[in-house]
């Protein structure tokens, strides 16, 4: 493992708890928003000052479309001003230390069109709703690091999917919750620096989730759009070409 201290944000999220409970991660230091409020510059500065890591895995954000929509201050505030308050922390630490630290930035496939599918990193990105836009206003904060991986990728918890029908007519790459939780790992202990596209191949929603739930109902993205208030994408699907590429060679080190 090349990091021995983590920061890890949004800990009590879905997918940092699961990133806490799997075990996998070396010491992880895990605050609670009242400890690291993202938005609050002076509760960052006090946690950085006070503790020693030499990489972070950022998950913290407003992470939810409808919430987004509703109030997008928030989701600025939050996605776009509290990733750039948590970089220009990053910068200032590593000025001091005179020590590179490796920064992990979970982002979305929702910075792409949602539209033709496929999309590769090297892609337009034009989101279709807040949620998409702010998290593209957060990727430009971690750009300006020098150790730093983007990571654009959907999950879901396979022992908790919510809803009873899926649409057979909308796509994308998205991943369980533990695939996921594994290439951070690799990532972060790999030397790329850049943006990369992880989840798994292409698939109807009904055909990610039918694999967990095999009582899914099929429905059609029509359906799913009469019931919310933001948009939707028709096909999230990524080219996960390079991802395939360091996940071969990080299992062909193991052997
Ligand atoms: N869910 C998905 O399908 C999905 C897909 C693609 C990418 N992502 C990205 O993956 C990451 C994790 O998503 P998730 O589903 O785990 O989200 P989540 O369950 O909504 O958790 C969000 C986390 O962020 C924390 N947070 C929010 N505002 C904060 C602030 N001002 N300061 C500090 N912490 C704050 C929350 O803390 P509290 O508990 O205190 O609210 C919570 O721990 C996000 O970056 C999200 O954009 C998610």
């Amino acid at each position: 493992m090349k990091y021995k201290n983590i920061l890890l944000t949004g800990a009590s999220g879905k997918l940092g708890k699961a990133i806490a409970t799997f075990h996998i991660f070396p010491s992880l230091l895990t605050p609670s928003r009242e400890i690291l409020d993202i938005t609050q510059q002076d509760t960052i500065k006090k946690f950085f000052d006070n503790n020693n890591f030499d990489a972070v895995v950022h998950c913290a954000a407003l992470a939810r479309m409808r919430e987004c929509e509703e109030n997008p201050t928030k989701a600025i505030e939050t996605n776009i001003i509290g990733t750039s308050n948590l970089v220009n922390a990053v910068i200032s630490k590593e000025r001091k230390s005179g020590k590179k630290i490796r920064f992990v930035h979970i982002s979305t496939d929702g910075v792409y069109p949602g539209i033709k599918g496929n999309y590769s990193e090297k892609d337009e990105t034009v989101p279709y709703n807040t949620y998409g836009w702010t998290k593209l206003g957060a990727e430009c904060a971690a750009n300006s690091l020098s150790n730093f991986c983007i990571i654009r990728t959907s999950f879901f918890d396979p022992e908790n999917i919510k809803f009873d029908d899926a649409s057979t007519d909308a796509y994308s790459s998205k991943a369980p919750i533990s695939y996921v939780v594994k290439a951070i790992l690799t990532l972060l202990n790999s030397s790329f620096i850049g943006t990369i596209n992880v989840g798994r191949e292409r698939r109807t929603d009904y055909e990610h989730y039918k694999e967990f739930k095999p009582k899914i109902k099929k429905c059609k993205l029509l359906d799913i759009k009469k019931t919310i208030s933001f948009r939707m994408y028709k096909d999230a699907s990524m080219d996960i070409s390079l991802w395939k590429k360091i996940e071969k060679k990080n299992e062909t080190n193991k052997k």
